[in-house]
């Protein structure tokens, strides 16, 4: 059985408190995909309706934790050493589409660490979670990184910057480089759930840049709680402050840092 600290319980209370609703907003957008508006207003509403059922929940047991939350920005706590990092719907755009591929994302930072972590993709309810120096779960299952050692047998997780996201040029000989390589790319949508998946050893790597502290903060204890390593392009644990991940075994890690770091030249 995982062991799960009381403020690990409080959060999957929560996460599970604020699916509901969504859940119920998932299924009433496929009425919503042939109206005149679209779903872009409802699915914003859906954001922060979450976002609020989260922090309530949190701030009922634990009054005085700050929060950093992609929708309501920085809310300062009266204890300082602890805040929750929070997205409340990590792969908004497969949620306006209808695409069953999104999750709530919630971290603790304990003094600067991130302590406990979860994402939970309500949909086909599998919730992630992990507890600093106690491993990481899948629902009661005990998650490990998967162990392939060559890169002509990974398949790695990646994020596309589109539209007028800074980058594209880079990630474009980055992941040409990789596809040369490996067996292949997926970008699913997620950045919480790529790292969650990476745990569960599903993907056998994730690379991403310029992803906020609420895309990743969960997804990064997962990764290492279920043995893998995490760190920015340059190969130090700056991943919360410059926004740049890398995620995979021991034997990938080096690897595919050189292999990424080479294309971007
Ligand atoms: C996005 C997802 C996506 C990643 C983007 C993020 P959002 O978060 O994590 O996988 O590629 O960079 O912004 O907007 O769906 O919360
Ligand atoms: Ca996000
Ligand atoms: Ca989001």
């Amino acid at each position: 059985m995982p062991y799960l600290s009381p403020a690990l319980n409080v959060m999957i209370a929560a996460a599970r408190k604020a699916a509901r609703p969504l859940i119920r907003d998932f299924g009433e957008l496929e009425n919503l995909q042939v109206s005149r508006k679209g779903p872009a207003d409802f699915v914003t509403a859906a954001d922060q309706r979450t976002e609020k059922i989260l922090v309530e929940e949190l701030t009922k047991a634990r009054s005085g934790y700050g929060f950093v939350l992609e929708e309501g920005g920085i809310v300062e706590g009266s204890d300082k050493t602890h805040r929750f990092i929070i997205d409340p719907i990590d792969g908004t755009t497969n949620f306006m589409h209808g695409v069953p591929h999104f999750s709530i994302s919630i971290a603790l930072e304990r003094e600067g660490n991130i302590v406990s972590g979860l994402v939970f993709n309500p949909v086909n309810d599998e919730m992630f979670v992990a507890e600093r120096g106690h491993g990481a779960f899948l629902n009661d299952k005990r998650l490990r990184v998967a162990s392939r050692k060559n890169l002509p047998d990974i398949v790695v997780a990646s994020g596309a910057p589109f539209m007028g996201k800074d980058g594209r040029e880079e990630f474009l000989k980055e992941a040409d480089a990789v596809l040369a390589s490996t067996s292949g790319i997926r970008r699913f949508g997620s950045a919480a759930l790529d790292l969650a998946w990476v745990a569960a050893g599903r993907f056998d790597a994730f690379w991403e840049r310029k992803l906020r502290p609420w895309d990743i903060a969960a997804g990064l204890l997962l990764v290492r709680e279920a043995g893998g390593i995490v760190t920015d392009l340059t190969g130090r644990d700056l991943m919360l402050e410059s926004g740049d991940v890398l995620a995979a075994n021991e034997n990938l890690h080096k690897p595919l840092m050189d292999l990424i770091r080479s294309a971007g030249k």
